[in-house]
């Protein structure tokens, strides 16, 4: 079977919406799928969404006005249209709703805005932020992605980058992968040397050969009229020296490009507190080594102390597998999500740090180093993202069979807590990273393909749990696309979506149920295990699950009672152990 990927696919919209009825603006059109009719018929459907079309100058269905017709993603249209228009539209039967085109901010960092479409994919990667108070009926990702989950296309989301502020996490939607971005083992050096000796490990995508590492030295300019160093302005003292300037916004390459362009000869950038340990390699155009806060702070107060500081920079190249990987990166957003916290958010951890990738299009300062090979590095979870596209659609082409929510769930229990040392992820302070941080883990790709068990959701249930949400019928219809009416079915509350995580609140007594599908062909035997700490009672029925054949479902029933006078979240698991597999679930005590 061929798989197709989608990593990006960019419609762009250049106007914002306007308040004049008049105006033509880009509208995103939904629409009820008409009765009767094959709606996989291309043709017809074209027909159907023509008929939506203004008529001008006489002339039915103006179809210059349109832009693009899903086939996907949603039945609809985007649309150049005026608000009368629209309001036009709106009285024909079939009509759900039409909204103007957002922009959206693409979550790597310093790019510009744009919104994604997808159709006629298989696997999608969403990189774009939406703002993480939305309900989903508002993001228009939660819509597409919905309809694409339906139709059995694996969405990945970036899970956005405002970390390491807590409840910033995007894309939530619990059919969407939402992706954290991580560290990994590949280091592109840059070693700052002081005159005392001491040595401190940067790093710089530019690693200019014709730099020569010898002392000069340092200076730590604060322009006048200013507290702080921010190394941007005017800086008029700087020329032939190394200077020393604090990662202000991870804004990095344009601060190296003010103090270039002001004759400094080298830069060393320091992190503060907030990016604690996750050091960037960028496309710098001067020499540059991007230090620790660790580290900065001793440099900075070795150039305190000293009257006469200098410092060289050498330019070490690529090192690989020395370093512990993967820490989650400081940008990274963290759960919980604000919309559904009774949902683990962000889901998984993939590398999403100093990424080598192909970069069309210039941005940014120039002279840009490195970018006019047709190829640049940069961070973001939006390069974390399309990581588990290219996982999600390598498993669908071993498991075609495989629902995104079974190939969502055999990434997030097969994830690993460690790193590559055997010791605990670690955060960008170095400390022991949770589940809202790197979500069930880190991917592990090999182990995803052979998972044992899955925890399977269908449409069915996603509607159950939206109805759930308290959302009115009509919002979720926004949200499916169809006439939903919540009385007439079982509502799925947030902790009893079938979801491999679990979710609690301090002080509750909740019992959720899970089932799991055999995807092997295989008998197996499943014993319960179970960590959480002494303060937290669970209780799990069966303690023991028994597989015959392929495809078998079977259900299990936890209990967990935790005191009130809990202080801090619990991290918890519940694994299904057999012979050859373990499938993990993460349980948070929130
Ligand atoms: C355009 O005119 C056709 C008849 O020519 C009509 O069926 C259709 O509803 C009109 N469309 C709109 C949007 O008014
Ligand atoms: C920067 O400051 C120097 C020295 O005060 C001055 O000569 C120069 O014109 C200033 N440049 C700008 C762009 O303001
Ligand atoms: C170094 O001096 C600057 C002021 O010039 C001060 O802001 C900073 O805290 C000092 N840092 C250390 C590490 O001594
Ligand atoms: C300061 O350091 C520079 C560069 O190493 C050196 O040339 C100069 O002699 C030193 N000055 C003093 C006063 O030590
Ligand atoms: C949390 O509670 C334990 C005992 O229940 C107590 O020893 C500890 O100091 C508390 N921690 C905080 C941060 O309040």
């Amino acid at each position: 079977m061929e798989t197709h990927l989608l990593l990006f696919a960019f419609l762009i919209f250049f106007s914002l919406p306007s308040q004049s009825a008049k105006v033509v603006n880009n509208y995103i059109v939904q629409l009820r799928p008409p009765e009767n009719v094959d709606i996989s018929n291309h043709k017809v459907m074209e027909g159907y969404y023509n008929s939506f079309l203004p008529n001008t100058s006489g002339n039915a269905g103006d179809k210059s006005r349109m832009i693009h017709t899903y086939q996907y993603a949603m039945c609809g249209f985007a649309a150049r249209l005026t608000k009368d228009e629209v309001d036009e539209m709106a009285k024909k039967a079939g009509f759900l709703n039409a909204r103007p085109s957002r922009v959206l901010n693409m979550l790597t960092t310093h790019t510009p805005s744009f919104l994604a479409i997808a159709d006629g994919v298989d696997v999608m990667s969403i990189s774009l932020g939406v703002d993480h108070q939305l309900p989903l009926y508002k993001d228009y990702i939660a819509i597409a992605s919905f309809t694409a989950a339906r139709k059995g296309i694996f969405v990945s989301g970036a899970a956005g980058n405002s970390g390491p502020l807590q409840a910033t996490v995007v894309n939530v939607a619990p059919w969407v992968l939402t992706v954290a971005a991580g560290t990994m083992d590949r280091s592109l050096k840059a070693l700052v040397k002081l005159r005392d000796n001491r040595e401190f490990e940067g790093q710089s995508a530019f690693q200019p050969s014709e730099f020569s590492s010898i002392f000069l030295p340092l200076t730590y300019p604060i322009l006048p009229g200013y507290k702080d160093n921010i190394c941007l302005g005017n800086l008029t003292t700087i020329k032939g020296k190394v200077v020393l300037c604090h990662n202000n916004n991870a804004a990095g390459i344009d601060i190296g490009y003010n103090v270039h362009k002001h004759g400094g000869a080298a830069m060393i950038l320091m992190n503060g507190e907030n990016e604690g340990y996750t050091t960037l390699a960028e496309a710098h155009v001067l020499p540059v080594s991007n230090v620790n806060y660790a580290d900065a702070t001793k440099i900075l107060s070795y150039f305190n102390s000293s009257t006469n500081a200098t410092a060289a920079i050498m330019f070490q190249g690529t090192i690989v597998g020395k370093s512990e990987a993967p820490a989650v990166a400081f940008f990274s957003s963290r759960g919980p999500s604000v919309e559904i916290p009774g949902v683990l958010k962000p889901d998984i951890l993939a590398p999403g740090v100093n990424i080598v990738a192909a970069w069309p299009f210039t941005v940014g300062p120039k002279p840009m180093a490195l970018t006019n090979t047709g190829f640049n590095i940069i961070a973001g979870t939006s390069m974390a993202t399309p990581h588990l596209s290219g996982i999600a659609a390598l498993l669908k082409v071993l498991h075609p069979r495989w629902s995104p929510a079974a190939i969502k769930s055999a990434i997030m229990t097969t994830a690993t807590t460690e790193d590559n040392y055997g010791k605990p992820i670690l955060d960008e302070n170095h400390h022991t990273a949770n589940y809202f941080m790197m979500g069930a883990g880190q991917v592990n790709p090999s182990k995803a393909a052979d998972p044992g068990l899955v925890f399977d959701i269908d449409t069915k249930d996603y509607i159950a749990f939206l109805c759930g949400m308290g959302y009115s019928d009509k919002q979720v219809g926004f949200i499916t696309g169809d006439d939903t009416q919540c009385e007439k079915m079982e509502k799925i509350l947030q902790s009893g979506l079938n979801y491999p995580s679990i979710i609690t609140s301090r002080g509750q007594h909740v019992v959720v149920k899970r089932t799991v599908t055999n995807v092997v062909e295989e008998t197996s035997t499943y014993k319960v295990e179970v960590d959480l700490p002494k303060e937290v009672a669970f209780k799990v029925v069966p303690n023991v699950l028994e597989f015959n054949k392929q495809d078998e479902k079977k259900s299990f029933v936890v209990s967990i009672n935790s005191g009130a006078q809990l202080n801090e979240s619990i991290f918890g698991n519940l694994k299904w152990v057999s012979k050859k597999y373990t499938v993990r679930m993460p349980i948070i005590v929130h």
